[in-house]
C-alpha cells in the first residue's frame, strides 16, 4: 500500500540527523498541528480503540488479540501483507487519559522493523473550535539497511505523523459530525481509462476548470483558468483498487471549506462503463451550520461530479451499442480490466474550485462569485458542453516522422486481447517476457499511464534508457513511445526516434505483432547497424510473448522407419536400439525398443508439436541396455517445405544411417467458423478438440518416457536436493523433502499396476472422444448442467452431490469429511477473528458468545498468502467462520457464519448467509473462492506436501540403513510400497519442470504451490503433525470435548491411531528389551539421523532415546503413510470431479461495487473445459481404489505372530464398526464416510 505514496515521497527534501541512522539509535519525531476542531470532539475519536483502528486505515488484515477497546487493548495487522515474516506487527493501547487527553500504543515484542514503538497523541485545547494536536513517536528501527532506515524517517516525518492526525480528523467530521456526502455516477467509458487520468497525480485535467498543475512529493498546485490556485495533498491512493483520496485545507474562497477530503474510487461495471464513488468530507469554513452548508454545497459538487461524466464519457447510446455488440450485459459487474482507448486528455478535480475561462465568458457567472454561484449556474454549462467535449477528435500525437524505419514482426498465437494485455504494462511487468533487461521501472509518480516515463537498463551493454509513452490505444492494440535519452550516449546521434507499436488480429487465436520505428541519424552509414540492434530488440519482445503463449505454429509428422549398420560398442552386447526425438523446445519422443539388432525397423509414427522457435528436430538412437546413445543426427526445420512429404536417410554420427519420412505442416489461418458451430458460449469445438487431443497425447508420451526409463541404474537409493527451475530461480526448490534420484529398479511399478494406470488413461482418453458431443448437448435449463457433460457412463456422477453442493450445510460437512478434513480448528481466541467477522451473527449469538459457548469455528488459509499472484487467475487467502448450530431433539451441525476473502487495510468485505439474501451469486461466488484456496492448499501441502514427498526420505533411510532381516525394516517396509515410483511419477508429469500439469490447472500454478508448500514446510514438524497432536493443536480430541458431531476423519482416525499404536508397541517391545537397546542400535540411530538430517524431514527425532519415543515415532510413520494419505488422497473423485464443486482456479476476483453479479459470470469465472477435464481425468486415476489395504498387511506375520493377529483382528472390528455406521448414515439420507474404514486404507502412498 505505501508503496505509491512512498515513491512519490522519492527523495523528499527531509533532514535526517546522523545520530538518528545509527544501528540501534533510539529516534524521536515530533509533530504539531492545529486541527479545526474542538479538542473535545476531536478527543472523542479516541472513545474505542478498536473502532479507530478499522477507521484508521493503513493497516492490513486487522486483528484484535485480546481486549474491548480500552486500556490494554492489543491488536495486530501486516504493514506489509505480501511478506509476513517481516510486516506482522502487533500494537497495545497503552494510555488515553480523558484529563490530559493523552493517548499512546506501543509496539509489543519486537519485530523485523521496530525494536520498540511508541506513538503518543496529545490534544489541547485552544480555542474553542481549534485544537492543538502533538503527535511523537519514539521508536528503535530493526531495519538492518541505513538507507531503508532513512527512508522509514522520512516516511514519518513527511507524511505519517501528519496523515495519522488527518485521517483522525476525517473520522470526527464524518461519523460525528455527519461532514459527509457520497456522490455515484456511471460514466460511459473504460475503468482504465478514467483511472489513468485520476490516479497520476499529475493530471488535473478531471478537475473542471484547472489549466494545468505542479506536483511536488505530495502536494500539488492547481491552476486554474482565472488565475487561481488551490493546493491540495495526496492522503491515499492504491492502484489495485482504484481508490485515490487527497485532501485540502483553510481554503475560505475557492473550497469554503477548513477541511475537505474527497476519497474517489473506481468500480468496472462493464468493460465498457465505470461507476464512479465519490465520498467528501468537509468541514465549512465559517462554522455555518451542516445542514444549511450541504443545501448548496452538495449540488455545487455534483456540478463538477456530474462535468466528469460529459468529459470522459461516451453517449450512453453509445455504450449500450457497444455492451450489445460484445454480448456483455450491460449490468454485468466486473472488475476485469477492460480494454478501451485511454486519453490524458485534460483533466478535472473532482471538487469544486473555481470556475474557467469559458464559464465566466459564457455564464456571467465568474470564479469571483465563487462556488455558492456556481452551483446555480454552472450545472447548465457544463451539460451544455458535453457534447462538444466529446466530439473534439482524439488520436495519435503527431510526431516527425524520421528518414529512417525499422520494422520487425511475428504472430504470437493467442487471441488478440491477450497478447495485448500481456504486452500493454509499460513499466517493470514487461520484463516477464521481453527478456533483454536488467532492470526497469516507470519513474515517479509511478503510474502506467500515457505520458508516464520508463527508465531501464539492457543486459547486453548495460546503457541507461528512458522512453516515454506517448500514445497508448487498447481498443486499436497501438502504443507509441519515443526515446527521450541514452545513457552513455550513442556514437551517433539519434532524434525523432518514435516507435509504434501495433497488434492486430489475424485469427481467432493469432496475433500479429508488429513494430516500427521511424528516425533520424547523424551518420547515414549507422543506419543499418542501428536497425540490426532495434530490431534484436522487437524480436526479442515478440519471441518472448511467443514463448508466453507456447505457439504452435505447425506439426511435424514423423515417421522413424528403420536404420542400419547401427555401431556396437565393445563385443560382448548386441545393441537394443530405440529412437529418442526432439524438436529443439519441446518433449522428446520415443519409439518402441527392437531387441538385439543393429538393423532395427521402428516404423512408428509421431506428431510433433513446432513452435516459431523450433529450429531443429534431434533423432538420438539410444541403447535401452546401457542408457547410452548410438548415434545421433539433425535435421534442419527450415529444410523442410510444408505439405511435402520427404523421405530421409540421416548419417548418424557415431556411425549408421536412420531412415525417416518427415510431413511439415505450417498452420494455415484459422477459418472462419460458421454460425452453427458456436454451442456454448466461449466453447469453440474445432479449436478445442485439438487441444484435447494434444495434452492428452503429452500425457501418454509422458508416461511412456517415464516407464521407459524406470530401468535405471542400479538399487542404490540416494537423496538428492531438488534444484531451482531456471526459469524461477527464486523459488527455494532445494528446501524442499530430499528425493529419491535416480530411481532404483526395485521401486519400479510392478507391470499390473502400470496397466492400471494405462487403463484407466486409456478409458478416460476414450471417453474424452464424446465429451465435446456431450457439452454440446448437455441440457441448457441449468447453469450448471455443462458440468455434468465430465460424467459419461464410464465416468460415474456423484449425484448427490450435484444436487446439494450449494447448500451452506454440504458447503460445511465438507470441511468434515471431505478431502480436506484437515483445517478446520476450533475458535477459542478473539485474536483468531478478523475484526471485520466480529459483528457476524446466528441463532441470536455474536461470533464472540458463539466462541465463549465453545460452538464457532474457523478456517484461516493464510497459507495462501505464500503463493505469488498468477496472471489470469485469481485467488484469495479466505477466512471462513462457521458454527454449531444446535437443531431440536439435541442434534446439531456445523454451519456457515461468514467469509472474509480479503485481508486489506480497514475494514474487509464480510459474505454470509445475509449477504446471499440480496446478493446470492457473489455468495456463492465467495464459497467458491474459498473451495478453490481449499484445493490448492489440500493438493499442494496436505497431500503432495505432508504426504507423498514429506515421507520419501524414510523409504530412503529404511533401504540404505536398515538391513532387510531388522524388525524395524520389517515392519516399515510394506509401508513404503511404491511411494518412491509414484513420487517419481508426480514430480515427471504433475509437477514436472518439463510438463508440469498441474500448471494450468491450479489457481497457484505448479511454482507458485511449491512456493507456498517451501514457506510452510519450513514450519512443519513431524512430530507435532502426529495425529492427535495435530488434532489437539485445532482443538479437537479424543473424547470430543468439542462438541462436534459428525466429524468422522476425528472418529475414525483416533480408533486406527490407537489400534496402530497398540500393534508398534507390540513389535518394539518384542524387538527391544530395554531403553539402553534402542540406543545402542546404530542402524537405527543412522536411519533417524538420516531422516532428518539429508532428508530434510523437520522434526524427526535424530536421536531415538527410549522405546517410548520410538513407538510414538513408529505410530505416527504409519499413520501418516496410510491412514493420513488415504483420508486426503481417496475422496478426490467424489469431490472434485464436480468442478463448480472444488474449482482448481477462477479466473475472476470477487466483484467489487454494490450489485449482485450475474450468474453467467460465475459460469465465466469457471475454469476453461480443457482444464477441469485434466482436473476430473486426475482426481479419477488418484482415487483408484487400493490393492493393498491395511487388511491385507502381513508384514510381522512370520516375526511376531500374535502382534500380527490382535492388528489383524482389531482391524477387521473397526471395519465392521465403520460399516455399520456407515449403513445408519445412508438410512438416515446421510453421506457415509468411507476413507478410514481399513479395508479401504492403502499400506502406503502409493497413487
Ligand atoms: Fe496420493
Amino acid at each position: 500500500m505505501a508503496d505509491t505514496l512512498r515513491t512519490l515521497l522519492g527523495e523528499a527534501e527531509c533532514e535526517v540527523l546522523d545520530s538518528q541512522l545509527k544501528d540501534g539509535a533510539e529516534v524521536k519525531l515530533t509533530h504539531v498541528e492545529n486541527i479545526p476542531v474542538s479538542a473535545e470532539l476531536y478527543w472523542s475519536a479516541f472513545r474505542d480503540f478498536i473502532e479507530l483502528q478499522l477507521n484508521w486505515k493503513r493497516h492490513e488484515n486487522l486483528k484484535v488479540l485480546k481486549g474491548d477497546g480500552g486500556v490494554g487493548t492489543e491488536i495486530s495487522f501486516y504493514y506489509n501483507l505480501l511478506d509476513l515474516k517481516d510486516g506482522q506487527r502487533t500494537q497495545r493501547l497503552r494510555e488515553k487519559n480523558d484529563s490530559t487527553r493523552t493517548w499512546s500504543v506501543e509496539e509489543v515484542g519486537t519485530n523485523n522493523l521496530y525494536r520498540s514503538y511508541l506513538m503518543t497523541i496529545k490534544v489541547e485545547e485552544t480555542e474553542a473550535a481549534l485544537a492543538r494536536v502533538t503527535i511523537s513517536v519514539c521508536f528503535v528501527s530493526a531495519i538492518k539497511n541505513e538507507k531503508e532506515r532513512r527512508h522509514d524517517i522520512v516516511y514519518h516525518k513527511v507524511y505519517l505523523l501528519g496523515a495519522r492526525l488527518r485521517d483522525i480528523l476525517n473520522f470526527v467530521v464524518r461519523e460525528k459530525l455527519d461532514g459527509k456526502h457520497r456522490f455515484e455516477m456511471d460514466v460511459v467509458c473504460s475503468r482504465r481509462k478514467l483511472w489513468g487520468v485520476v490516479g497520476n497525480f499529475h493530471n488535473v485535467s478531471w478537475v473542471m476548470g484547472t489549466t494545468h498543475a505542479e506536483a511536488t512529493g505530495l502536494r500539488r498546485l492547481m491552476y486554474f483558468h482565472n488565475g487561481r490556485t488551490l493546493e491540495v495533498r495526496l492522503a491515499w491512493v492504491d492502484d489495485s483498487d482504484y481508490l485515490f483520496v487527497y485532501e485540502g485545507d483553510n481554503s475560505p474562497d475557492v473550497l469554503h471549506c477548513k477541511y475537505y477530503r474527497g476519497r474517489l474510487q473506481l468500480f468496472a461495471v462493464n468493460p465498457h462503463k465505470v461507476k464512479v464513488v465519490y465520498d467528501c468530507t468537509f468541514l465549512p469554513v465559517n462554522d455555518e451550520p451542516l445542514e444549511e452548508f450541504k443545501q448548496w454545497f452538495i449540488p455545487a459538487i455534483k456540478t463538477r461530479f456530474d462535468w466528469i461524466q460529459g468529459k470522459f464519457g461516451e453517449s450512453s447510446l453509445a455504450a449500450d451499442k457497444i455492451a450489445a455488440d460484445s454480448n456483455e450485459p450491460a449490468t454485468l459487474e466486473t472488475t476485469s480490466d477492460d480494454l478501451p482507448d485511454e486519453d490524458d486528455g485534460p483533466p478535472v478535480e473532482s471538487k469544486l474550485y473555481e470556475g474557467d475561462e469559458q464559464l465566466t465568458t459564457k455564464g456571467d457567472r465568474g470564479f469571483t462569485t465563487g462556488l455558492r454561484s456556481m452551483a446555480k449556474g454552472a450545472m447548465g454549462w457544463a451539460r451544455a458542453n458535453v457534447q462538444g467535449l466529446v466530439a473534439a477528435p482524439m488520436g495519435p500525437p503527431k510526431f516527425t516522422k524520421g528518414a529512417h524505419t525499422t520494422i520487425a514482426s511475428d504472430n504470437v498465437m493467442g487471441p488478440v486481447e491477450e497478447v495485448w494485455s500481456v504486452f500493454r504494462p509499460f513499466g517493470r511487468d514487461c520484463m516477464e517476457y521481453w527478456k533483454i533487461y536488467d532492470s526497469m521501472e516507470i519513474e515517479a509518480p509511478g503510474n502506467d499511464v500515457q505520458g508516464c516515463i520508463r527508465a531501464f537498463v539492457t543486459s547486453k551493454t548495460k546503457s541507461k534508457i528512458r522512453e516515454r509513452l506517448e500514445w497508448r490505444d487498447d481498443e486499436a492494440h497501438v502504443e507509441i513511445y519515443s526515446l527521450l535519452s541514452m545513457d552513455p550516449s550513442p556514437p551517433v546521434e539519434m532524434t525523432n526516434v518514435y516507435t509504434t507499436v501495433t497488434m492486430t488480429a489475424v485469427g481467432e487465436k493469432e496475433t500479429e505483432v508488429k513494430f516500427e520505428c521511424t528516425f533520424d541519424a547523424g551518420l547515414p552509414i549507422a543506419v543499418p547497424s542501428i536497425q540490426d540492434n532495434q530490431k534484436g530488440a522487437y524480436m526479442a519482445c515478440i519471441h518472448g510473448l511467443q514463448q508466453l503463449f507456447h505457439s504452435e505454429v505447425g506439426t511435424l509428422e514423423v515417421v522413424v522407419r528403420g536404420a542400419s549398420n547401427l555401431a556396437v560398442s565393445g563385443d560382448k552386447y548386441k545393441v537394443d536400439p530405440y529412437v529418442m526425438l526432439v524438436a529443439n523446445d519441446g518433449k522428446p519422443a520415443i519409439t518402441k525398443v527392437c531387441r538385439g539388432t543393429q538393423h532395427p525397423i521402428w516404423d512408428e509414427r509421431f506428431a510433433l508439436s513446432l513452435t516459431s522457435r523450433t529450429r531443429n528436430i534431434v533423432f538420438t538412437v539410444m541403447d535401452y541396455n546401457k542408457s547410452k546413445d548410438i548415434g545421433t543426427s539433425i535435421v534442419d526445420i527450415a529444410e523442410l517445405t510444408s505439405g511435402k512429404e520427404e523421405t530421409m536417410s540421416l548419417d548418424l554420427q557415431g556411425g549408421g544411417t536412420l531412415n525417416v519420412r518427415l510431413y511439415l505442416k505450417v498452420h494455415q489461418k484459422p477459418k472462419q467458423l460458421e454460425g452453427g458451430e458456436k454451442v456454448i458460449p466461449g466453447i469453440m469445438l474445432p479449436f478445442i478438440a485439438p487441444v484435447f487431443q494434444s495434452e492428452l497425447d503429452t500425457i501418454r508420451n509422458e508416461f511412456t518416457h517415464l516407464i521407459m526409463s524406470f530401468l535405471g541404474p542400479g538399487q542404490k537409493y540416494g537423496l538428492t536436493n531438488t534444484a531451482r527451475l531456471r526459469s524461477h530461480p527464486e523459488v527455494p526448490l532445494e528446501e524442499m523433502p530430499a528425493a529419491c534420484i535416480p530411481l532404483p529398479t526395485e521401486e519400479m511399478f510392478s507391470p499390473v499396476k502400470i496397466g492400471r494406470l494405462m487403463q484407466r488413461l486409456a478409458e478416460f482418453i476414450a471417453s474424452q472422444a464424446q465429451i465435446m458431443m456431450r457439452y454440446a448437448q448437455a441440457k441448457r435449463q441449468g447453469m450448471w448442467d455443462p458440468w455434468k457433460a465430465n460424467f459419461s457412463g464410464y465416468l460415474p456422477a456423484n449425484e448427490k452431490l450435484i444436487e446439494t453442493w450449494q447448500n451452506d450445510e454440504e458447503f460445511c460437512r465438507q470441511f468434515l469429511q471431505g478431502i480436506n478434513p484437515m483445517l478446520l480448528t476450533v475458535c477459542k481466541e478473539q485474536s483468531q477473528i478478523p475484526a471485520s467477522m466480529l459483528g457476524l451473527r446466528a441463532q441470536d449469538k455474536t461470533a464472540l458468545q458463539l466462541m465463549e459457548e465453545n460452538r464457532l469455528f474457523i478456517v484461516d488459509y493464510a497459507p495462501m498468502l505464500g503463493a505469488p499472484p498468477t496472471p489470469g487467475k485469481f485467488f484469495y487467502a479466505p477466512i471462513v467462520l462457521m458454527y454449531k448450530e444446535e437443531l431440536a431433539g439435541g442434534k446439531s451441525r456445523l454451519n456457515m457464519l461468514g467469509i472474509q476473502l480479503t485481508r486489506k487495510t480497514g475494514k474487509n468485505k464480510v459474505y454470509s448467509p445475509e449477504t446471499a439474501k440480496t446478493h446470492p451469486n457473489k455468495y456463492m461466488f465467495a464459497k467458491m473462492h474459498v473451495m478453490s484456496a481449499d484445493n490448492n492448499v489440500h493438493q499442494f501441502l496436505y497431500h503432495l506436501g505432508y504426504t507423498h514427498l514429506g515421507m520419501e526420505p524414510i523409504a530412503v533411510s529404511l533401504h540404505t540403513h536398515l538391513p532387510p532381516d531388522h524388525p524395524i525394516h520389517r515392519l516399515l517396509l510394506p509401508h513404503f510400497k511404491d511411494t518412491i515410483g509414484i513420487n517419481y511419477l508426480a514430480r515427471h508429469s504433475l509437477v514436472s519442470r518439463i510438463f508440469p500439469i498441474t500448471d494450468p490447472m491450479f489457481a497457484t500454478s505448479t511454482v507458485g504451490g511449491l512456493h507456498m508448500f517451501i514457506k510452510e514446510w519450513r514450519k512443519y514438524r513431524f512430530m507435532d503433525m502426529a495425529f492427535p497432536e495435530e488434532l489437539k493443536r485445532r482443538g479437537f480430541d479424543e473424547e470430543k470435548s468439542d462438541g462436534l458431531e459428525d466429524y468422522y476423519f476425528r472418529d475414525d482416525g483416533f480408533k486406527l491411531w490407537n489400534i496402530y499404536k497398540d500393534y508398534v508397541t507390540g513389535v518394539v517391545e518384542a524387538a527391544y528389551l530395554s531403553d539402553k537397546d534402542v540406543v545402542a542400535d546404530e542402524a537405527l540411530q543412522q536411519f533417524c539421523q538420516m531422516i532428518e538430517g539429508p532428508g530434510q524431514l523437520h522434526g524427526f527425532p535424530r536421536e531415538i532415546s527410549n522405546k517410548q519415543l520410538l513407538i510414538d515415532c513408529l505410530t505416527n510413520i504409519i499413520f501418516n503413510v496410510s491412514a493420513q494419505h488415504s483420508a486426503v488422497n481417496f475422496p478426490q473423485y467424489d469431490y472434485y470431479s464436480f468442478i463448480p464443486n472444488r474449482p482448481a482456479q477462477l479466473k475472476m476476483e470477487m466483484p467489487h461495487g454494490p450489485n449482485d453479479m450475474l450468474e453467467s459470470a460465475i459460469l465465466e469465472a469457471l475454469p476453461d473445459v480443457k482444464f477441469t477435464s485434466l482436473q476430473v481425468l486426475l482426481s479419477y486415476m488418484l482415487s483408484m481404489p487400493t490393492q493393498t489395504a491395511i487388511t491385507e498387511m502381513e508384514a510381522v506375520k512370520k516375526l511376531y505372530p500374535d502382534v500380527h493377529e490382535t492388528f489383524h483382528a482389531q482391524l477387521l472390528d473397526l471395519s465392521n464398526d465403520i460399516k455399520g455406521r456407515n449403513e445408519g448414515l445412508k438410512g438416515e439420507g446421510k453421506v457415509a464416510y468411507t476413507y478410514l474404514d481399513p479395508e479401504n486404507v492403502a499400506m502406503s502412498i502409493d497413487i
